[in-house]
Parts: C-alpha cells; structure tokens; sequence
C-alpha cells in the first residue's frame, strides 16, 4: 500500500491491558485472578454486541461495570471488591512496548488516533493517567453514533473526520473481531497477537500480522 494517512487503533486490548486491574488485586482475588479477568472481559464484549443488537445502549462504563457485577458473582468474589476493581480499570497500564512505539511512530506525518468503544472520559483518563496524551490527534469514542463495533458507524468515524478513504488507513487490533470488524470495512486491519492464538473466520484475513506493536514500525 502507499503511505498510508492514519493509523488508528483500538484501545482496550491493544494499547491498554485489560487484565491489568485484576492483576494488581490478584492477592486478594488469588488464583483465579485471570480465569476472572477473562471472563469479566468476554462479558463486557458480549453485552457490547448485546446491546447493540438490542438497540439498548448503555455507556462502556456502564457495561464495564455490570459485567464485574456478574463475574464476581461468578467468581464468588468478595463484593468489597467492586469500587477497587472499577478504579483499576479507570488506571489500565499500557503493554510494555506501546509508549516507545507511539513516540517513534508520531515523527512520521501520519495522524495517530484511538477509535475505542470506551467514554471519551474514560479513554481521556487512560491516556492521560499514563502519559500519552500528546500523541494522539484524536480519540474517536462510540459515543458519538452510541452503537458498539463492530458496526460500520463506528468505523465511520475516522473516514468521515480525516475525509480519507478505508484502505488509507491502517488500523490495529488485538481483539480478532475487531480486526475483523476494521478489515470488512474496508481498512487495512493488523492482528497484534501477542498470545500466538487463532484468527477468526469472519470473512477477512488480516492484512498483516504482528506480535507486539514494535513491528508496526516496518509496516509504515
Ligand atoms: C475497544 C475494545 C474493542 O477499545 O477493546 O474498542
């Protein structure tokens, strides 16, 4: 492809590591700390798509915190946990390799900007709480058309703001349903897939596959 003119990318997930604020009470949790983490994950994204397909929105926020209430239960977890839990989540650290990586990437004249189903006060807390706000030229939230990815209005967002087509941006992905998502649409979609696992078979195979972010410096 030619240069491309954005690189937009998904935040939970990709950037951020959702698993981060179980790790960090995982003494008290025990160890069924990551058993609950993914799942409290798996059930934050089905009532994204749920909700979506319900046309009953709800804020991330909102879906992020009646997934714990059902996880914990699940998990036979202590309620006193709830408020540490959900500031955790406000607090995601970033994966290792991402702050280089952006900086790196911010010399070169592309926009650089998050397109993520969080609030956008959530994803302003994120980004700012680790540092990272002088990177991104915008942060795209699902807000705007308060329906979840991957519907094409969300995807939508970029294309319509930049006023660039799908394939001149390259847009990233950990979650393979997002890459999916993305790559449907028309953008060129990056699996990050740290945990070497397996692609999904919606119809779309990614554009390129990385393990960690770094790589995406010899994409562009
Ligand atoms: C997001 C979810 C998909 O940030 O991780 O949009």
């Amino acid at each position: 492809m030619n240069k491309p003119k954005a690189i937009i990318f998904d935040a939970y997930g990709t950037l951020f590591d959702v698993n981060s604020a179980a790790e960090k009470s995982k003494n008290k949790i025990g160890d069924k700390w990551e058993a609950f983490a993914n799942y409290w994950r798996t059930t934050q994204l089905e009532y994204t798509w749920l909700r979506s397909l319900m046309h009953r929105h709800k804020d991330f926020w909102q879906i992020t915190e009646d997934s714990l209430d059902k996880s914990m239960k699940v998990f036979n977890i202590n309620k006193d946990m709830k408020t540490e839990l959900l500031n955790l989540y406000k607090k995601l650290s970033p994966f290792s390799e991402v702050k280089e990586t952006l900086e790196n990437l911010k010399k070169k004249e592309m926009k650089l900007s998050i397109l993520s189903n969080g609030t956008p006060e959530l994803l302003n807390e994120l980004v700012v709480s680790n540092k990272l706000d002088a990177i991104f030229d915008d942060i795209f939230s699902i807000e705007e058309v308060k329906i979840y990815k991957p519907d094409s209005k969300v995807y939508d967002l970029p294309v319509n703001k930049y006023k660039i087509k799908p394939n001149e941006i390259i847009f990233l992905s950990a979650n393979t349903w997002d890459v999916s998502g993305g790559g449907n649409y028309g953008y060129n979609s990056v699996w990050v897939n740290r945990n070497n696992t397996v692609f999904d078979n919606l119809d779309y195979k990614p554009f390129k596959e990385i393990k960690s972010l770094q790589q995406l410096l010899d994409i562009v």
